[in-house]
C-alpha cells in the first residue's frame, strides 16, 4: 500500500470518544500531577527553564588626572596609575581620594607616635628593649624620651604625624570616569551578551555617559554621579573614604527578543550602617621605595583615603522551547497511547 493508501484507509476510519476509567492508583496520581503541572505551567510560567549559575566577567578602567599640591613634596600629578589599586582592571578597586604623605623615611631610631598607647612611657622601666610596639610602628630600644613621653623605637623615622586633610586633596575625582565592561553568559541557553553598545563607531565611548533612561549601553560613569545615586556627598566621602556597590541584574526571559535582556544598574553605599562615624570610612597605607646615591634605601609612606568600588552581577536567564518538548512529548505520548485505542472490525 502506497501513501495514497494509507491516507484512503485513516479516511474510512471510525473515530469515537473512549473514556477509559483507570481503576489504578498510578495512573490517577499520575491524572493528578498532569493537572498539576498544567497549573504550573499555565499560571506560574514554570514550563520555563531556569538558569541561575550566570557566568560573567568584568573589566574595569578608569580616566582622568589631577594635580596636588602639598606642602612638604610640591607638585604631584596623579594619573589612573596612581590612584587606581590595584591597577589591573578587577572588580573591585579603590580610588585614592586623599591622602597623608611621610616621605624621607630611613631605617633608624625615633620616637614612638604619642597616638598609639601602647608606646608611652613615664620612664625607661616601660620600654623594655627589644619589645614590639603593640599596633604601633618599631621594636622599643629600652629609652623613655621625656621630650615626647614615648619609648624610643627602632624604626622608618620619623613615624606619620600628619593629620588627614579635612578638604580631600583629590577633590576633582568627582569628574574622573570608571568604564565597566560586563559580559554575561547563560551557559545552558548558549546565550551571552555584553553592557557595551555593539556598535563600529569609535567616537561613542569617547564621548557618551550612562543614562538609566536614554544611554543604558553607555557603561561610562562620573564617580561624581555614581556617589550621589547613592545619596551620598562626593567630597563628604572622599576626604574620609567610603565603600561603594554598584550591581548589574540581568534578568533574562530568553523567549523574547535578546533586545529584551537589559542591564539594570544600581548603587549603594556599602560602609555605613545607622551613621556610626567609628566604621564607615576607608583607608590603608603602602609605601614607595628609592635608594639615594649611596646606595641606601628610604621610603616615602602613604596613608590613602578613598573610595573602594565593588562591582557585583547577579541574573537569571529563563527560556522555554526545550522543557516544553521535553515533557510535553513524555506526556502526550503517555495520554495518546491511554486515549485512544485502535479496534479492529474484522
Ligand atoms: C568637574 O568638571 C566641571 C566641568 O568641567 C567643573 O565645572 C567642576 O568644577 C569639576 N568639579 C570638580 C570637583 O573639580
Amino acid at each position: 500500500m502506497g501513501a495514497a493508501g494509507c491516507f484512503f484507509v485513516s479516511l474510512l476510519n471510525y473515530k469515537t470518544e473512549k473514556y477509559v476509567i483507570a481503576e489504578n492508583r498510578k495512573i490517577g496520581i499520575l491524572f493528578r500531577l498532569y493537572q498539576l503541572a498544567v497549573w504550573v505551567f499555565v499560571v506560574k510560567k514554570g514550563y520555563q527553564e531556569r538558569e541561575e549559575a550566570l557566568q560573567t566577567s568584568v573589566i574595569t578602567k578608569l580616566k582622568g588626572v589631577t594635580l596636588t599640591n602639598s606642602s612638604e613634596t610640591g607638585l604631584q600629578l596623579w594619573g589612573a596609575e596612581d590612584y587606581v589599586v590595584p591597577p589591573n582592571g578587577d572588580q573591585v578597586f579603590f580610588v585614592v581620594t586623599n591622602y597623608i604623605e611621610t616621605p624621607n623615611q630611613r631605617l633608624g631610631f625615633c620616637a614612638e607616635s604619642f597616638k598609639v598607647p601602647s608606646g608611652r612611657c613615664q620612664s625607661d622601666a616601660d620600654c623594655i628593649e627589644g619589645e614590639t610596639v603593640i599596633a604601633g610602628h618599631g621594636i622599643k630600644t629600652g629609652l623613655c624620651l621625656n621630650s615626647t613621653g614615648t619609648c624610643e623605637i627602632q624604626a622608618w623615622c620619623p613615624v606619620e604625624s600628619g593629620q588627614r586633610p579635612t578638604e580631600p586633596l583629590l577633590s576633582e575625582a568627582e569628574n574622573f570616569t570608571i568604564y565597566i565592561k560586563n559580559f554575561i553568559r547563560f551557559p545552558k541557553f548558549e546565550f551571552s551578551k555584553s553592557n557595551v553598545l555593539e556598535t563600529s563607531n569609535d567616537s561613542y565611548l569617547k564621548s557618551c555617559t550612562y543614562d538609566s533612561q536614554d544611554d543604558v549601553y553607555c557603561p561610562i560613569f562620573r564617580l561624581g554621579d555614581l556617589v550621589s545615586w547613592t545619596g551620598y556627598d562626593f567630597q563628604d566621602m572622599a576626604a574620609k573614604g567610603g565603600s561603594v556597590g554598584i550591581l548589574i541584574e540581568w534578568e533574562c526571559d530568553l523567549d523574547k527578543d535578546s533586545s529584551q535582556c537589559n542591564p539594570q544598574y544600581s548603587f549603594s553605599r556599602l560602609d555605613m550602617n545607622l551613621n556610626n562615624s567609628v566604621t564607615s570610612g576607608y583607608n590603608f597605607r603602602y609605601a614607595r621605595y628609592y635608594k639615594d646615591q649611596n646606595g641606601e634605601t628610604f621610603r616615602t609612606l602613604y596613608k590613602v583615603y578613598g573610595i573602594r568600588f565593588d562591582i557585583m552581577i547577579n541574573g537569571q536567564g529563563a527560556f522555554a522551547c526545550d522543557m516544553i518538548l521535553l515533557y510535553m512529548m513524555n506526556t502526550s505520548s503517555f495520554y495518546r497511547e491511554r486515549k485512544f485505542e485502535i479496534i479492529n472490525f474484522k
